[in-house]
């Protein structure tokens, strides 16, 4: 039956089911959840984004993990071996894998420009730790963050890095370097090791981080954004990017949830192992938002901040807050963990394909692959100053006015994601053999119904709307 490994016996894997729960949540939850969660709702209106990107989470996403997750317990190598393996054992053809090699590749672009946004975290760690000190050796540690520094000053330090290709290249190759070092160490002592030591460390940040809002913030006002449905502003355009940022969020559609569930290899509850990762990634991105609005609406600032909400606001309202300079630092620390148990994630997806498909070793693999988006990150750090006139697609409409970065963010986002998705459900609904689905899954009676409903009807359906509307704008 399902609980024998059908991997070699020499296949690294995780030590125990919530070892790899622990790496899932860790893969999940990452930028998508603090830093692009709260500036699309902020900028969408909040409640009725929310409410819709929750639906979204659980119709749409929920049953994406498992399908993620089964192909990887079923197949016991790389996303590409292990989509060949189910087709083949299903009576499918094998070139149903190629939405595995279109996952690979949308992973290695997304982690090249993560790299870089998780490099201008890094910055701020750095900004607010040497303000921390300063506060320290001044006798005065709970003070607020940046003294003395004027709003302008404070806003202007990410037009200042961004005007700086070095300084933004040194960020980049630390994260891009750490994340390489972890994969390159594999799924056991490197990956799991990072999660089990970053995730607690995580949620006791967020959750001290987010009570210390409530004291000091403005709990009320922030609760009230994000769950008063103002259904005016669901707009076919709000929940286009509330469907986007669900697929992103989840990381669903870059095979990574494949490529973890590989190594997996003792019988596992794959659907109560599904719902707890979709549970943790939607709780995470909530309180997120529970985080930020209150100090947010505390000093008065606009929600609607856009992508510089995290970077130019928080760090002024931080200002004005008691132990300010304590907290400012704590909470750039926190979005640094999150982003790098992500980037382990995206990172291993191409590395693990090296391995399975090419041959390679570990690190000759995680080398190449991570080599490589930090190759590509440079031009979408470039995109910031000297390449600013750069359009990559710019004979497109939707990317004729996008940076490098924001291009390739969207591209993987609104083209890749929404097409790995959609390949996905389609061969996890039509294709795939329905027993050994049950089996593998262990999903039984009513919740197998659901679920197949789901993956096969709704998913396909909702998904390619995405798409059009994704790609096609003007059909809107
Ligand atoms: N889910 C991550 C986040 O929310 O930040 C981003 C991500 C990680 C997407 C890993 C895809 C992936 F394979």
């Amino acid at each position: 039956v399902a609980s024998a490994s059908t991997g070699s016996a020499a296949r690294d894997g995780w030590s125990s089911r919530s070892a790899f729960i622990l790496a899932a949540i860790g893969a999940a939850v990452g930028l998508g959840n603090i830093w692009r969660f709260p500036t699309l709702a902020g900028e969408s209106g909040g409640g009725a984004f929310v409410f819709f990107y929750i639906a979204c989470v659980f119709l749409l996403g929920l049953p994406l993990v498992l399908s993620e997750v089964f192909i990887g317990r079923a197949g016991q190598t790389d996303a590409v071996g292990s989509i060949k393996k189910v087709a083949r054992d299903s009576g499918a053809s094998e070139s149903w894998s190629i939405f595995g090699a279109v996952g690979a590749m949308a992973a290695f672009l997304i982690l090249s420009f993560y790299s870089v946004v998780a490099g201008w975290v890094l910055y701020y760690v750095g900004v607010m730790g040497a303000d921390l000190l300063g506060a320290i050796a001044a006798g005065e540690p709970f003070r607020g963050a940046l003294a003395g520094e004027s709003q302008e000053a404070i806003q202007g330090r990410m037009g200042n890095l961004f005007a700086s290709p070095g300084l933004l290249l040194a960020m980049h190759l630390v994260f891009m370097g750490g994340t390489l070092f972890i994969v390159a160490r594999g799924i056991g002592s490197g990956i799991e090791k990072a999660a089990t030591w970053l995730m607690p460390a995580f949620f006791v940040l967020l959750v001290g981080i987010t009570i210390y809002g409530a004291f000091v913030g403005d709990m009320g006002d922030a609760i009230a954004f994000l769950f008063t449905p103002d259904w005016s502003k669901l707009t076919p355009a709000v929940m286009n990017s509330a469907l986007g940022q669900a697929l992103f969020s989840l990381s669903l559609g870059v095979a990574g949830l494949i490529t973890y569930g590989s190594y997996i290899n003792e019988g596992s509850k794959l659907g109560s192992t599904s719902a707890t990762i979709a549970i943790a990634d939607t709780s995470v991105a909530l309180l997120a938002g529970l985080m930020i609005f209150p100090i947010v609406f505390a000093v008065g600032l606009d929600p609607a901040a856009g992508p510089t909400l995290v970077f130019q606001t928080l760090p002024f309202a931080f200002q004005s807050m008691p132990a300010g300079a304590l907290i400012g630092f704590l909470f750039f620390v926190l979005i640094l963990v999150a982003a790098i148990t992500s980037s382990i994630s995206l990172l291993e997806v191409p590395t693990a394909y090296g391995i399975g498909e090419r041959g390679w070793s570990r690190r000759q693999s995680a080398l190449i692959f991570g080599g490589g988006a930090f190759v590509v990150g440079i031009a979408c750090l470039l995109g910031y100053n000297v390449w600013a006139d750069v359009r990559l697609l710019g004979f497109w409409p939707l990317f004729a006015e996008t940076d490098i970065l924001d291009t390739i963010d969207g591209f993987t986002g609104k083209v890749m994601l929404p097409l790995g998705a959609l390949l996905t459900s389609v061969f996890i609904g039509w294709k795939a053999d329905r027993k050994m689905v049950q089996e593998v899954t262990g999903l039984e009676g009513p919740m197998f119904a659901i679920w197949r409903f789901l993956i096969a009807w709704l998913c396909p359906l909702a998904v390619t709307i995405i798409l059009i509307t994704g790609l096609f704008p003007a059909v809107l």
